[in-house]
């Protein structure tokens, strides 16, 4: 996940950005909306993002888990990683943005355990943040809590940027 920008390389700023989930628990095969967002008082904006799933496991680091869903291709662009459909997301356009919100599907079976998501945020050429993590998301596989809430809508606009070859 990291953008090749030479001669530039990742800022070591506090990201003026955040990565939430819709749940801090999540079902296997559930739904879990996820927000990325410049934080309030800030003025600044994102042209491009890699946005992906990771568990906590094991050396799963190198591993997107679950897929993303109902993708709208106008304003993302779907990603395979590690031979993965759609595990991972990108932007679809250079359009400066402040939000982006996903849907993502769990696996059905939970044998990823703990999760987080994982953000390459870019600002502008010069300008960007590499693993922007999430809180951790615990696998819940007691069968009988409510799945994450759906998006309502993709609220979106979206980017290009060389990102989508470094999943
Ligand atoms: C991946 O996303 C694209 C775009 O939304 C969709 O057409 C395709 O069916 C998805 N594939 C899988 C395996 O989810
Ligand atoms: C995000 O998590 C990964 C894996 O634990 C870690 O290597 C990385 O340093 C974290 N990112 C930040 C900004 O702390």
């Amino acid at each position: 996940m990291m953008p090749v920008h030479p001669p530039f390389s990742p800022s070591t700023r506090d990201p003026p950005f955040t990565l939430s989930t819709s749940s801090a628990t999540y079902t296997p095969g559930g739904v879990i909306t996820v927000t990325v967002e410049v934080v309030k008082s800030s003025s600044t904006e994102f042209q491009g993002f890699l946005l992906q799933a990771r568990s906590r496991q094991g050396n799963a680091l190198l591993w997107p888990v679950g897929k993303f869903t109902n993708i709208d291709t106008s304003l993302f662009t779907a990603l395979t990683c590690q031979n993965m459909k759609n595990s991972t997301v990108s932007q679809a356009s250079a359009a400066k943005k402040k939000k982006v919100q996903l849907t993502w599907e769990a696996p059905r079976n939970s044998g990823s355990g703990d999760i987080y998501f994982s953000a390459t945020l870019v600002q502008d050429y010069t300008t960007f943040w590499v693993q922007l993590n999430s809180s951790s998301l615990r696998l819940d596989s007691s069968g009988n809590s409510a799945a994450g809430v759906i998006s309502s809508s993709a609220l979106l606009f979206i980017n290009l940027l060389s990102l989508s070859a470094y999943c």
